[in-house]
Protein backbone atom coordinates (compact mmCIF):
# COMPACT_ATOMS: atom_id res chain seq x y z
CA UNK A 1 0.00 0.00 0.00
CA UNK A 2 1.38 3.49 -1.02
CA UNK A 3 1.87 6.30 1.13
CA UNK A 4 -1.46 8.26 0.01
CA UNK A 5 -3.59 4.67 0.19
CA UNK A 6 -2.86 4.31 3.87
CA UNK A 7 -6.10 4.66 6.05
CA UNK A 8 -5.95 7.14 8.88
CA UNK A 9 -5.44 5.68 12.37
CA UNK A 10 -8.71 6.97 13.52
CA UNK A 11 -11.51 7.61 11.03
CA UNK A 12 -15.32 8.69 11.87
CA UNK A 13 -17.42 9.16 9.17
CA UNK A 14 -20.73 11.32 9.55
CA UNK A 15 -21.54 10.22 13.18
CA UNK A 16 -25.22 11.15 14.63
CA UNK A 17 -25.99 10.02 18.49
CA UNK A 18 -28.99 11.10 20.21
CA UNK A 19 -30.03 10.02 23.76
CA UNK A 20 -34.18 9.88 24.17
CA UNK A 21 -34.66 11.38 27.89
CA UNK A 22 -37.23 13.54 29.43
CA UNK A 23 -36.54 17.61 29.96
CA UNK A 24 -38.44 17.06 32.74
CA UNK A 25 -39.91 14.43 35.37
CA UNK A 26 -43.65 13.51 33.91
CA UNK A 27 -42.60 15.62 30.60
CA UNK A 28 -42.42 13.37 27.32
CA UNK A 29 -39.52 12.23 26.06
CA UNK A 30 -37.42 14.18 23.91
CA UNK A 31 -34.40 13.71 21.35
CA UNK A 32 -31.13 15.03 22.62
CA UNK A 33 -28.69 15.39 19.80
CA UNK A 34 -25.38 14.92 21.37
CA UNK A 35 -23.13 14.26 18.29
CA UNK A 36 -24.48 15.72 14.65
CA UNK A 37 -22.89 14.84 11.73
CA UNK A 38 -19.06 14.30 12.75
CA UNK A 39 -16.62 13.76 10.76
CA UNK A 40 -12.97 13.46 11.83
CA UNK A 41 -9.48 12.11 11.06
CA UNK A 42 -6.40 11.37 12.38
CA UNK A 43 -3.10 10.10 10.93
CA UNK A 44 -0.57 7.76 12.76
CA UNK A 45 1.59 9.13 14.85
CA UNK A 46 -0.46 12.61 14.86
CA UNK A 47 -2.43 14.02 18.36
CA UNK A 48 -5.81 15.55 17.61
CA UNK A 49 -7.09 17.97 20.29
CA UNK A 50 -10.70 17.98 21.12
CA UNK A 51 -12.34 20.98 22.67
CA UNK A 52 -15.35 23.11 23.51
CA UNK A 53 -17.96 23.84 26.16
CA UNK A 54 -19.04 21.46 28.59
CA UNK A 55 -21.91 19.01 27.00
CA UNK A 56 -21.24 19.77 23.48
CA UNK A 57 -20.67 16.22 22.86
CA UNK A 58 -16.85 15.65 23.27
CA UNK A 59 -17.17 12.28 25.67
CA UNK A 60 -20.07 11.42 23.23
CA UNK A 61 -17.76 11.10 20.89
CA UNK A 62 -14.55 9.39 22.37
CA UNK A 63 -16.98 6.88 23.58
CA UNK A 64 -18.33 5.80 20.15
CA UNK A 65 -14.72 6.09 18.74
CA UNK A 66 -13.62 3.49 21.03
CA UNK A 67 -16.42 1.19 20.26
CA UNK A 68 -17.73 1.57 23.76
CA UNK A 69 -20.79 3.58 22.33
CA UNK A 70 -22.80 2.58 19.16
CA UNK A 71 -23.82 5.85 17.01
CA UNK A 72 -27.07 5.96 15.07
CA UNK A 73 -25.61 6.90 12.40
CA UNK A 74 -21.88 6.55 10.59
CA UNK A 75 -18.66 4.78 10.54
CA UNK A 76 -15.96 4.55 12.81
CA UNK A 77 -12.66 2.96 11.36
CA UNK A 78 -9.69 2.12 13.58
CA UNK A 79 -6.56 1.42 11.31
CA UNK A 80 -8.77 0.59 8.37
CA UNK A 81 -10.80 -1.63 10.15
CA UNK A 82 -14.41 -0.99 11.47
CA UNK A 83 -14.81 -1.04 14.95
CA UNK A 84 -17.76 -2.69 14.65
CA UNK A 85 -16.02 -5.72 13.10
CA UNK A 86 -13.23 -6.24 15.41
CA UNK A 87 -12.84 -8.67 18.02
CA UNK A 88 -12.65 -7.22 21.89
CA UNK A 89 -9.28 -8.59 21.86
CA UNK A 90 -8.60 -6.99 18.72
CA UNK A 91 -10.10 -3.45 20.22
CA UNK A 92 -8.00 -3.38 23.26
CA UNK A 93 -5.04 -3.71 21.44
CA UNK A 94 -5.34 -0.95 19.30
CA UNK A 95 -7.46 1.61 21.01
CA UNK A 96 -7.26 2.11 24.83
CA UNK A 97 -8.72 5.50 27.04
CA UNK A 98 -7.60 7.30 29.67
CA UNK A 99 -10.44 8.78 31.57
CA UNK A 100 -10.84 11.83 34.13
CA UNK A 101 -11.32 9.95 36.74
CA UNK A 102 -9.06 6.74 37.98
CA UNK A 103 -10.90 5.71 40.92
CA UNK A 104 -13.67 4.99 38.91
CA UNK A 105 -11.80 2.63 36.87
CA UNK A 106 -9.23 0.94 39.77
CA UNK A 107 -11.08 -1.51 41.97
CA UNK A 108 -9.83 -0.55 45.38
CA UNK A 109 -9.81 -3.61 46.55
CA UNK A 110 -6.85 -4.98 44.12
CA UNK A 111 -3.06 -4.12 44.27
CA UNK A 112 -1.78 -1.42 41.59
CA UNK A 113 0.32 -4.90 40.75
CA UNK A 114 -2.92 -6.96 39.85
CA UNK A 115 -4.87 -3.74 38.43
CA UNK A 116 -1.86 -2.63 35.95
CA UNK A 117 -1.28 -6.50 34.40
CA UNK A 118 -4.74 -7.37 34.79
CA UNK A 119 -5.39 -6.64 30.86
CA UNK A 120 -2.54 -8.10 29.41
CA UNK A 121 -3.86 -11.19 31.67
CA UNK A 122 -7.14 -11.19 30.45
CA UNK A 123 -6.12 -10.95 27.01
CA UNK A 124 -3.28 -14.16 26.71
CA UNK A 125 -0.03 -11.72 27.21
CA UNK A 126 2.82 -13.34 29.08
CA UNK A 127 5.49 -12.47 31.59
CA UNK A 128 2.65 -10.37 33.43
CA UNK A 129 4.93 -10.02 35.93
CA UNK A 130 7.98 -8.18 34.20
CA UNK A 131 5.83 -6.09 31.97
CA UNK A 132 4.19 -4.60 34.98
CA UNK A 133 7.73 -3.63 36.68
CA UNK A 134 8.53 -1.98 33.21
CA UNK A 135 5.42 -0.05 33.07
CA UNK A 136 5.74 0.93 36.78
CA UNK A 137 8.77 2.39 35.65
CA UNK A 138 8.04 3.84 32.16
CA UNK A 139 5.03 5.89 34.35
CA UNK A 140 7.51 7.07 37.01
CA UNK A 141 6.06 4.87 39.98
CA UNK A 142 8.26 3.42 42.57
CA UNK A 143 8.59 -0.47 42.59
CA UNK A 144 7.34 -0.40 46.11
CA UNK A 145 4.18 0.68 45.25
CA UNK A 146 3.15 -2.78 43.21
CA UNK A 147 1.43 -3.87 46.64
CA UNK A 148 0.21 -1.23 47.52
CA UNK A 149 -4.15 -0.55 47.21
CA UNK A 150 -5.76 2.30 45.00
CA UNK A 151 -6.22 4.15 47.82
CA UNK A 152 -2.75 4.57 49.16
CA UNK A 153 -1.78 6.82 46.38
CA UNK A 154 -2.24 10.39 45.43
CA UNK A 155 -4.81 11.38 43.02
CA UNK A 156 -1.40 11.84 40.36
CA UNK A 157 0.17 8.40 41.10
CA UNK A 158 -3.68 6.80 40.27
CA UNK A 159 -3.70 8.38 37.10
CA UNK A 160 -0.41 6.81 36.62
CA UNK A 161 -1.75 3.52 37.00
CA UNK A 162 -4.48 4.42 34.52
CA UNK A 163 -1.98 5.54 32.14
CA UNK A 164 0.01 2.01 32.76
CA UNK A 165 -2.86 -0.20 32.86
CA UNK A 166 -3.75 1.70 29.49
CA UNK A 167 -0.43 1.02 27.55
CA UNK A 168 0.80 -2.51 29.09
CA UNK A 169 -1.04 -3.89 25.96
CA UNK A 170 1.17 -1.42 23.54
CA UNK A 171 -1.91 -0.26 21.87
CA UNK A 172 -1.32 2.29 18.67
CA UNK A 173 -4.55 4.77 19.85
CA UNK A 174 -4.75 6.54 23.07
CA UNK A 175 -7.83 8.20 23.92
CA UNK A 176 -7.54 10.83 26.77
CA UNK A 177 -10.49 12.23 27.92
CA UNK A 178 -9.66 15.37 30.34
CA UNK A 179 -7.18 12.94 31.92
CA UNK A 180 -5.64 16.26 34.51
CA UNK A 181 -8.77 17.91 34.86
CA UNK A 182 -9.46 16.26 38.58
CA UNK A 183 -5.70 17.07 39.12
CA UNK A 184 -3.91 19.42 41.16
CA UNK A 185 -2.38 22.02 39.35
CA UNK A 186 1.35 21.05 39.91
CA UNK A 187 0.28 17.49 38.91
CA UNK A 188 -1.27 18.63 35.92
CA UNK A 189 2.09 19.20 33.91
CA UNK A 190 3.47 15.87 35.08
CA UNK A 191 0.58 13.90 33.63
CA UNK A 192 1.02 16.23 30.66
CA UNK A 193 4.97 15.72 30.27
CA UNK A 194 4.44 11.92 30.97
CA UNK A 195 1.70 11.87 28.18
CA UNK A 196 4.26 13.47 25.75
CA UNK A 197 7.55 11.32 26.81
CA UNK A 198 5.11 7.91 26.40
CA UNK A 199 3.33 8.91 23.15
CA UNK A 200 6.80 9.30 21.39
CA UNK A 201 8.13 5.87 23.42
CA UNK A 202 4.96 3.81 22.11
CA UNK A 203 4.69 6.27 18.66
CA UNK A 204 1.09 6.43 19.87
CA UNK A 205 -1.64 7.85 17.96
CA UNK A 206 -3.81 10.13 20.39
CA UNK A 207 -6.93 12.37 20.80
CA UNK A 208 -6.59 14.67 23.74
CA UNK A 209 -10.12 16.08 25.23
CA UNK A 210 -9.68 19.16 27.55
CA UNK A 211 -10.97 22.11 28.80
CA UNK A 212 -7.60 23.50 29.43
CA UNK A 213 -6.78 25.48 26.05
CA UNK A 214 -3.64 25.94 26.98
CA UNK A 215 -2.24 22.26 27.40
CA UNK A 216 -4.23 21.64 23.89
CA UNK A 217 -1.86 23.95 22.00
CA UNK A 218 1.19 22.38 24.17
CA UNK A 219 0.33 18.76 22.91
CA UNK A 220 -2.16 18.89 19.74
CA UNK A 221 -1.12 19.24 16.36
CA UNK A 222 -4.35 20.14 15.08
CA UNK A 223 -7.71 20.67 17.34
CA UNK A 224 -11.19 20.30 16.12
CA UNK A 225 -13.65 22.10 18.18
CA UNK A 226 -17.36 21.24 19.22
CA UNK A 227 -20.41 23.28 19.59
CA UNK A 228 -24.21 21.56 20.19
CA UNK A 229 -22.89 17.95 18.94
CA UNK A 230 -21.06 19.37 15.94
CA UNK A 231 -17.35 20.49 14.62
CA UNK A 232 -17.56 23.96 13.80
CA UNK A 233 -14.06 24.19 13.17
CA UNK A 234 -10.63 22.35 12.43
CA UNK A 235 -6.73 23.67 12.42
CA UNK A 236 -3.42 22.89 12.60
CA UNK A 237 -3.12 23.78 16.07
CA UNK A 238 -0.85 26.83 15.26
CA UNK A 239 -3.12 28.21 12.51
CA UNK A 240 -5.97 28.10 15.49
CA UNK A 241 -4.48 29.71 17.97
CA UNK A 242 -2.80 32.38 15.70
CA UNK A 243 -6.35 33.22 14.02
CA UNK A 244 -9.46 31.34 14.77
CA UNK A 245 -11.93 31.56 11.84
CA UNK A 246 -15.37 30.96 13.95
CA UNK A 247 -17.00 33.21 16.17
CA UNK A 248 -17.35 30.66 18.68
CA UNK A 249 -13.73 29.30 18.63
CA UNK A 250 -12.61 32.97 19.04
CA UNK A 251 -14.97 33.38 21.98
CA UNK A 252 -13.06 30.38 23.28
CA UNK A 253 -10.11 31.44 22.93
CA UNK A 254 -10.93 35.30 24.10
CA UNK A 255 -12.17 33.72 27.63
CA UNK A 256 -8.91 31.86 28.37
CA UNK A 257 -7.69 33.32 32.23
CA UNK A 258 -4.27 34.92 31.27
CA UNK A 259 -1.67 34.63 33.69
CA UNK A 260 -1.19 38.37 33.84
CA UNK A 261 -3.46 39.98 37.04
CA UNK A 262 -3.40 42.94 35.08
CA UNK A 263 -4.68 41.99 32.14
CA UNK A 264 -8.17 41.61 34.06
CA UNK A 265 -10.90 39.57 33.18
CA UNK A 266 -11.00 38.29 29.65
CA UNK A 267 -13.33 39.35 27.17
CA UNK A 268 -16.53 37.80 26.62
CA UNK A 269 -17.41 37.25 23.09
CA UNK A 270 -20.46 34.84 23.44
CA UNK A 271 -24.01 35.31 24.56
CA UNK A 272 -25.38 34.72 28.11
CA UNK A 273 -27.96 32.47 27.17
CA UNK A 274 -26.99 28.57 27.80
CA UNK A 275 -27.15 26.52 24.29
CA UNK A 276 -29.72 24.16 24.85
CA UNK A 277 -29.10 20.69 23.45
CA UNK A 278 -32.87 19.94 22.88
CA UNK A 279 -33.56 22.70 20.12
CA UNK A 280 -34.01 22.10 16.61
CA UNK A 281 -31.85 25.09 14.04
CA UNK A 282 -32.80 25.85 10.96
CA UNK A 283 -30.03 27.44 10.60
CA UNK A 284 -26.51 27.94 12.45
CA UNK A 285 -26.69 26.21 15.94
CA UNK A 286 -24.44 29.25 17.21
CA UNK A 287 -26.68 31.96 16.18
CA UNK A 288 -28.25 32.65 19.52
CA UNK A 289 -25.00 33.47 21.37
CA UNK A 290 -23.40 34.64 18.17
CA UNK A 291 -21.70 38.35 18.14
CA UNK A 292 -21.29 38.44 14.55
CA UNK A 293 -24.85 36.93 13.93
CA UNK A 294 -26.58 37.88 10.95
CA UNK A 295 -30.32 37.62 9.55
CA UNK A 296 -29.43 34.30 7.36
CA UNK A 297 -27.53 32.63 9.92
CA UNK A 298 -30.55 31.69 11.44
CA UNK A 299 -32.04 30.25 8.65
CA UNK A 300 -29.18 29.10 6.93
CA UNK A 301 -27.68 25.78 7.41
CA UNK A 302 -23.61 25.52 7.93
CA UNK A 303 -21.75 23.33 6.38
CA UNK A 304 -17.74 23.15 6.85
CA UNK A 305 -15.93 24.55 4.17
CA UNK A 306 -11.99 24.97 4.00
CA UNK A 307 -10.95 28.64 4.83
CA UNK A 308 -6.91 28.99 4.48
CA UNK A 309 -5.87 25.66 6.67
CA UNK A 310 -8.84 25.45 8.86
CA UNK A 311 -12.01 24.04 8.27
CA UNK A 312 -15.03 26.34 9.39
CA UNK A 313 -18.87 25.88 10.01
CA UNK A 314 -19.75 29.33 9.23
CA UNK A 315 -20.87 30.64 5.85
CA UNK A 316 -19.53 34.66 7.47
CA UNK A 317 -16.24 33.47 8.25
CA UNK A 318 -12.98 35.29 6.30
CA UNK A 319 -15.27 37.66 4.71
CA UNK A 320 -13.41 40.75 4.39
CA UNK A 321 -14.39 43.86 6.28
CA UNK A 322 -16.07 41.65 9.18
CA UNK A 323 -15.14 42.68 12.85
CA UNK A 324 -12.24 40.85 13.67
CA UNK A 325 -11.96 38.66 10.49
CA UNK A 326 -8.32 37.38 9.51
CA UNK A 327 -8.50 37.29 5.63
CA UNK A 328 -6.77 33.90 4.79
CA UNK A 329 -7.66 32.83 1.21
CA UNK A 330 -10.20 30.46 0.21
CA UNK A 331 -9.71 27.21 -0.91
CA UNK A 332 -12.87 25.50 -1.88
CA UNK A 333 -15.56 23.57 -0.18
CA UNK A 334 -16.20 20.60 1.67
N1 LIG B 1 -25.96 8.63 28.95
C1 LIG B 1 -26.55 9.77 28.63
N2 LIG B 1 -27.90 9.88 28.65
C2 LIG B 1 -28.53 11.04 28.31
N3 LIG B 1 -27.87 12.16 27.94
C3 LIG B 1 -26.54 12.12 27.91
C4 LIG B 1 -25.80 10.94 28.26
N4 LIG B 1 -24.48 11.19 28.14
C5 LIG B 1 -24.40 12.48 27.74
N5 LIG B 1 -25.62 13.04 27.61
C6 LIG B 1 -25.92 14.41 27.13
O1 LIG B 1 -25.32 14.53 25.86
C7 LIG B 1 -24.72 15.81 25.71
C8 LIG B 1 -23.23 15.63 25.43
O2 LIG B 1 -22.62 15.10 26.62
P1 LIG B 1 -21.07 14.74 26.69
O3 LIG B 1 -20.83 14.11 28.00
O4 LIG B 1 -20.71 13.98 25.47
O5 LIG B 1 -20.44 16.20 26.63
P2 LIG B 1 -18.94 16.68 26.96
O6 LIG B 1 -18.57 17.63 25.88
O7 LIG B 1 -18.06 15.51 27.19
O8 LIG B 1 -19.14 17.50 28.32
P3 LIG B 1 -18.08 17.72 29.52
O9 LIG B 1 -17.07 18.70 29.00
O10 LIG B 1 -18.91 18.30 30.62
O11 LIG B 1 -17.47 16.39 29.87
C9 LIG B 1 -25.00 16.59 26.99
O12 LIG B 1 -26.14 17.40 26.79
C10 LIG B 1 -25.30 15.48 28.00
O13 LIG B 1 -26.18 15.94 29.01
S1 LIG C 1 -22.99 31.35 10.73
FE1 LIG C 1 -23.57 33.33 11.62
S2 LIG C 1 -24.31 32.86 13.71
FE2 LIG C 1 -23.17 31.08 12.96
S3 LIG C 1 -21.11 31.37 13.72
FE3 LIG C 1 -21.15 32.23 11.65
S4 LIG C 1 -21.64 34.42 11.97
FE4 LIG C 1 -22.16 33.35 13.88
MG1 LIG D 1 -16.92 14.83 28.83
Amino acid sequence: MTRSQTPPMIRMTGIRKAYRLHRKLFAPVEELVAVNDLSLEVAAGETVGLVGESGCGKSTAVSIMLGLLKPDRGEVEIAGRKIGALSVDERVRLIQPVFQNPNASLNPVKRIASLIGQPLHLHGGENVKAEVARMLDLVGLPARLADAYPGELSGGQRQRVAIARALILKPRVLICDEPTSALDVSVQAQIINLLLSLKSEFGLTMVFVSHNLAVVEHLADRVAVMYLGQKVEEAPTDALFDGAQHPYTKALLAATLLPDPETGMPEQLIGAAPADPFATYAGCRFAPRCREVQESCHTTEQTLRRLGASSVRCTIAGQKGRVGAAEPKPSGCS
